[in-house]
């Protein structure tokens, strides 16, 4: 049986080779690749709340909830027949924090009593690890009443992982703050647990996956969570600064409300920390229940914009709000070159004419070094002052990424440069792209929706005279509490889970070239396409090769250099059309590296739907 097969695949790989494309490479570049091109976007949903920082626990401050409500006990519950419920408090811990959890310890109890939080669908628990928790306590009246709390992580059936003990004074009518770390002795082997009080824990695991693909922008706050469901909803960069005590949190577009704990500051430290340049958007006067500010009403928010760019490079001795930056740390300016003025402005292009054309220039004005990123379709409506750099958005189909990989080929050079700020392969489903998540639409990237986002990608690279910049969208989403699939990273209480689209993204990111070399054309019709870069601080060339189709093909290279060296590195990602990368399986489809003989001239089999990345030296 094992003979049969090899047979049958010496006469495939025998035909193909036959049938080979010869792809002959240039030795000349026709541009440089801006050293933006692969980066990744924020977006708040199913994945800002939720594990990706460092908070584990869920309505930790009861923000933006109506009090009495059920729903404002969302992820709390009593412990051995406590009290509990969400009031709004007369006296409150800071203005931006109204509400607080009132606990009535019933007499007569015996054991432990109180309360739990069950975090993001479950807490991880890791022995020895150093957990720290904070909260704040008052009494409502005076008493002499002394005793100890406990603040720890259980299981949900009551088992001990680690805890403390804090000494509670009845005495204390006013908010006091307990901070308290500890390491559980135990790992239990779920991660439905809970957590006693409000905690703070250690390193984002989002960071470190982040860190690992080389993004070189980050788009931040987002897209729909820049804009909000209502203006009085919309992201405000100075209600996500300062002490998390002074943070309001804000109602989000997705039903959950956001705490901002993972504020303008913490994204900017974090563009720092990985290197990577922001992207930042204003909000535009337009939110996403479809309402403009009038013309006339602009003022304030402009003013709020002029702010925002002030916080991350203004000069602290002319700019409170660069001030306000210095004082947490850091005076010099931030890295900043473009800012987006709103997002998909196309919903609201019938607006977009005088919002476009009152906030730029107020914003060009104050800020004469920066670049305004427009977000309608190119040039409809026709802006004033004319945009140079938009941002394009496509959701769409594997097979509509492959076919598209020309789609910048067609466009005019004049001057105009473009932004892939968000795009995905969601849905096998050409009529039924936006199906609702879980019936049309991919739960976790496959093979086939990487291999065709690959396909286009090699069209931005070959484009990237005027695509300056693009990021998947969205990248991360938790796997059970999420209201978009499919995202490039998911992620639970237990770990993070690569798809196969990250690794895409990875491999263009990490093997990037700083010029193209025009290369023989893939077909516009086919399934076959590649790029070809040069890396010229190593004399490297660098090929990327995604074959969309369901078997194999054979490319011959033809390099017209005068020595091409005669081995190199070979990247497959490859696997069959419809897997993904599961949780239950996280590490199914993987890059794998091997040896390939190169030369002026050599062959090259793709495998069936798969994602190649060829190194070698050329000189
Ligand atoms: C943020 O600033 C705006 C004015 O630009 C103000 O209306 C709003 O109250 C501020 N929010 C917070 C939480 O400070
Ligand atoms: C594709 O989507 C359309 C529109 O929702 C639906 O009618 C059709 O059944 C779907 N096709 C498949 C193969 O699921
Ligand atoms: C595969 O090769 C690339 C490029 O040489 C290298 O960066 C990467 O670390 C290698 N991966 C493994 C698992 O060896």
């Amino acid at each position: 049986m094992l003979l049969w097969i090899q047979a049958a695949f010496v006469l495939l790989s025998y035909l193909q080779i036959g049938n080979a494309v010869t792809v002959t490479v240039s030795s000349t570049a026709s541009h440089p690749i801006p050293t933006t091109l692969w980066g990744q976007m924020f977006e708040d949903i199913n994945s800002g709340e939720g594990g990706l920082y460092a908070e584990l626990l869920q309505n930790r401050a009861f923000q933006q909830v109506t009090p009495g409500t059920t729903a404002s006990l969302n992820a709390w519950q009593a412990i051995n027949g406590a009290g509990i419920s969400v009031i709004k408090e007369t006296t409150p811990v800071s203005a931006a924090l109204p509400n607080a959890l009132h606990v009535t310890i019933p007499s007569g109890k015996t054991g432990q009593v109180g309360f739990g939080n069950t975090g993001f669908a479950g807490i991880k628990v890791t022995a020895g690890q150093t957990y720290t928790a904070s909260f704040y306590y008052r009494f409502p009246t005076s008493s002499g009443f002394r005793g100890n709390a406990i603040v720890g992580l259980q299981t949900t059936s009551g088992q001990v992982l680690g805890q403390t003990t804090v000494s509670l004074s009845g005495a204390q009518t006013s908010w006091t703050q307990i901070t308290v770390t500890f390491q559980p002795t135990t790992t239990p082997s779920s991660t439905a647990n809970r957590f006693t009080i409000t905690l703070d824990g250690t390193a984002a695991s989002g960071q470190t996956v982040l860190a690992e693909m080389g993004p070189s922008f980050f788009r931040l706050p987002g897209g729909n969570n820049l804009e909000g469901q209502t203006t009085a909803n919309r992201w405000q960069w100075n209600a996500t600064v300062g002490p998390l005590v002074n943070r309001p949190g804000r109602q989000g577009d997705w039903g959950y409300v956001n705490t901002d704990g993972l504020g303008i500051y913490e994204y900017l430290t974090w563009c720092e920390d990985l290197n990577m340049q922001p992207i930042m958007a204003v909000w535009s006067g337009y939110s996403l229940g479809g309402s403009s500010v009038a013309e006339a009403q602009l003022g304030p928010y402009i003013q709020q914009a002029i702010d925002q760019i002030n916080f991350v490079i203004g000069d602290p001795a002319k700019s409170a709000a660069a001030a306000l930056r210095s004082s947490l740390g850091h005076p010099q300016p931030f890295a900043l070159t473009y800012v987006e003025v709103g997002n998909e402005d196309n919903f609201g292009s019938s607006t977009y004419g005088y919002r476009w054309k009152d906030i730029v220039n107020a914003l060009k004005a104050q800020f004469p070094n920066l670049h305004f990123i427009a977000t309608t379709l190119v040039n409809n409506p026709v802006l004033s002052p004319v945009p140079t750099e938009y941002d394009v958005h496509n959701y769409n189909t594997p097979t509509w990424f492959a076919q598209n990989s020309f789609y910048y080929d067609d466009i005019a050079r004049n001057g105009m440069k473009y932004f892939e700020g968000e795009y995905a392969a969601i849905s096998t489903n050409s009529s039924n792209i936006f199906g609702a998540v879980g019936t049309g639409r991919l739960s976790y990237p496959t093979m086939q929706s990487a291999a065709g986002e690959a396909a286009y990608m090699t069209g931005l690279e070959r484009n990237s005279d005027i695509v300056f910049a693009a990021s998947y969208a969205p990248l991360i989403g938790h796997v059970t509490n999420h209201q978009w699939t499919p995202n490039l990273i998911a992620h639970d209480a237990n770990g993070v889970y690569r798809s196969t689209g990250y690794y895409v993204q990875k491999l263009f990111s990490l093997n990037r070239g700083d010029e193209y070399l025009p290369s023989t054309l893939p077909s516009r019709t086919g399934t076959l396409f590649w790029s070809v870069v040069r890396k010229k601080s190593t004399n490297q060339i660098i090929i990327k090769v995604s074959n969309t189709a369901a078997a194999s093909a054979a490319l011959t290279f033809s390099l017209p250099f005068g020595t091409v060296g005669t081995s190199g590195t070979l990247q497959t990602l490859t696997g069959s059309a419809t897997a993904s990368n599961l949780p239950t399986n996280p590490n199914l489809i993987v890059p794998v590296n091997s040896t390939i003989t190169t030369g002026k001239t050599f062959n090259f089999n793709a495998p069936a739907v798969s994602v190649s990345v060829i190194t070698f030296t050329a000189q």
